[in-house]
């Protein structure tokens, strides 16, 4: 069936921030092919821009098309992009029929390309893996956010057995430097405060700095914050084993990177460690947060975690716990075990029954909690710069965000973007209570 070429869109990005960039990225793509951007199923081409990390995640995708059919039975050009699109190819074609397009995250650039296809009332099929060639394709950052993500690498060569990144990502391969400069100087001209760096393993990025000398992302940081303008930098994903000496130096001494740091560590035991093929044991990783912290005390500490990967015991899950208790996390997530297909772990023996992973989940939840509770009451009294990010829920309120990336509620007349001094004057578990410092000063 041939169909009227989109005239409007709508992105919908599930999963990591990896594939929010991706999606700001379409967006901006099929807005520079003429069409405008419109709302969720009203649009003439929905994408869905999906993650394929855990089932549910996955399976999200298939009901999320059933809803896109419309009371009168019509329905949006129909795309799906991201990690499903890699991981399943054109089977998503076959099992949900209302699918016109499937795009991995290597090839949505040629996005145009499969619109008229489907127009013309082709399937279009592109998981093709081409190295880098997208960024080369899409066109320029126009409107960005004051805290805009930036992907500076991408794949995933560490192969944890658990793990459908390497397969879904491809190979580990760094942008080069000249257009990652360039990216990051277009996103603070279209008004970026913060940037954050962004890689499935972004600790493992290598370049030159314009002038032949090899580089590795504190090279890359300490050149972005010669940025006139750029007033923060994060970077996320880090694998602890690439924590190299230059990058916790950087962590001490440039002033605009941020005192955070999401260092997954997955489980407290040595054994799991082995068999999720971590590479790393729970020392290595004490090791690695005490030199960043010695680098930077004030370091804000957040993890991912595991629970019931095969073969994990009470014993082993108390490992974790023990974990936790140790490292004082800021914050962290914790997922329940879910097999993926085609990775090692889904056919190990000695799956963890649901019941047991449910109970570990929570009491890893309540320990991180805790953790999360006793960090944030710390700040009490101090004063600390935030960035405002959002309105809040009360008339007058704003949130923004420390540089541990703490949410701080303030009462305060100031744009999103406004780097604003408060003093801390209440903590909850997810987010403290500030004052400007100013009205403070005047009380
Ligand atoms: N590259 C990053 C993050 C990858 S995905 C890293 O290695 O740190 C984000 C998180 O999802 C992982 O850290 C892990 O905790 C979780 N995860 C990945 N695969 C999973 C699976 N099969 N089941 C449950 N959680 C999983
Ligand atoms: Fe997945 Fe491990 Fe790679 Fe992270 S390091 S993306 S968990 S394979
Ligand atoms: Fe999900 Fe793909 Fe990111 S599987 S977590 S969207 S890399």
């Amino acid at each position: 069936m041939t169909r009227a070429a989109p005239k409007s869109f709508s992105v919908k990005s599930f999963g990591c921030q990896m594939n929010v960039y991706d999606g700001a990225r379409m967006a901006e793509l099929l807005e520079a092919d003429g069409m405008v951007a419109a709302a969720g199923a009203d649009a003439d081409l929905v994408v869905l821009n999906t993650c394929h990390i855990r089932e549910k995640a996955a399976e999200k995708t298939f009901s999320d098309i059933g809803r896109l059919v419309r009371d009168d039975g019509s329905r949006p050009m129909i795309a799906v992009a991201g990690c499903v699109a890699q991981a399943e190819g054109a089977e998503i074609t076959r099992r949900a029929r209302n699918v016109d397009i499937v795009v991995g995250p290597q090839a949505y650039h040629r996005l145009p390309q499969m619109i008229a296809a489907a127009a013309r009332g082709e399937h279009a099929v592109d998981t093709d893996m081409p190295r880098l060639e997208k960024f080369a394709a899409l066109p320029a950052r126009r409107r960005v956010p004051p805290s805009a993500f930036l992907t500076v690498q991408e794949g995933c060569d560490k192969f944890c057995t658990y793990c459908v990144v390497p397969y879904t990502r491809g190979a580990e391969i760094s942008r080069p430097w000249g257009a990652i400069m360039s990216e990051a100087r277009a996103l603070v001209d279209a008004g970026a405060k913060e940037i954050t760096l962004l890689g499935q393993n972004v600790n493992a990025w290598a370049g030159d700095d314009g002038f032949g000398r090899a580089i590795g992302l504190d090279g890359l940081i300490r050149a972005l914050d010669r940025i006139p303008g750029l007033k923060r930098i994060r970077y996320m994903t880090s694998h602890p084993n690439d924590m190299y000496d230059g990058l916790i130096a950087a962590h001490g001494d440039v002033e605009s990177l941020m005192p955070f740091l999401h260092l997954p560590v997955q489980s407290g035991s040595d054994r799991v460690l082995g068999a999720m093929n971590r590479k790393h044991d729970v020392a290595d990783y004490l090791r690695v947060i005490a030199r960043v912290i010695a680098a930077r005390p004030d370091v804000a500490l957040s993890s991912d975690f595991i629970v019931g990967f095969p073969g994990e015991t009470d014993a082993e899950f108390e490992d974790t716990l023990r974990l936790v208790g140790a490292c004082g996390f800021a914050s962290a997530f914790s997922f329940k075990y879910s097999p993926r297909p085609g990775t090692p772990a889904a056919q190990m023996a000695d799956q963890v029954r649901d019941e047991v992973m449910n109970e570990r989940l929570q009491r890893l939840q309540a320990a991180i909690t805790a953790g999360q509770v006793a960090f944030n009451r710390r700040s009490v009294g101090t004063r600390t710069e935030i960035m405002i990010e959002r309105d809040g829920r009360k008339p007058g309120q704003r949130i923004g965000k420390t540089p541990g990336l703490q949410s701080v509620h303030v009462e305060i007349d100031a744009a999103i973007g406004d780097l604003i001094e408060v003093e801390i004057v209440s903590a909850g578990p997810n987010s403290l209570g500030g004052r400007a410092v100013a009205l403070a000063e005047a009380a």
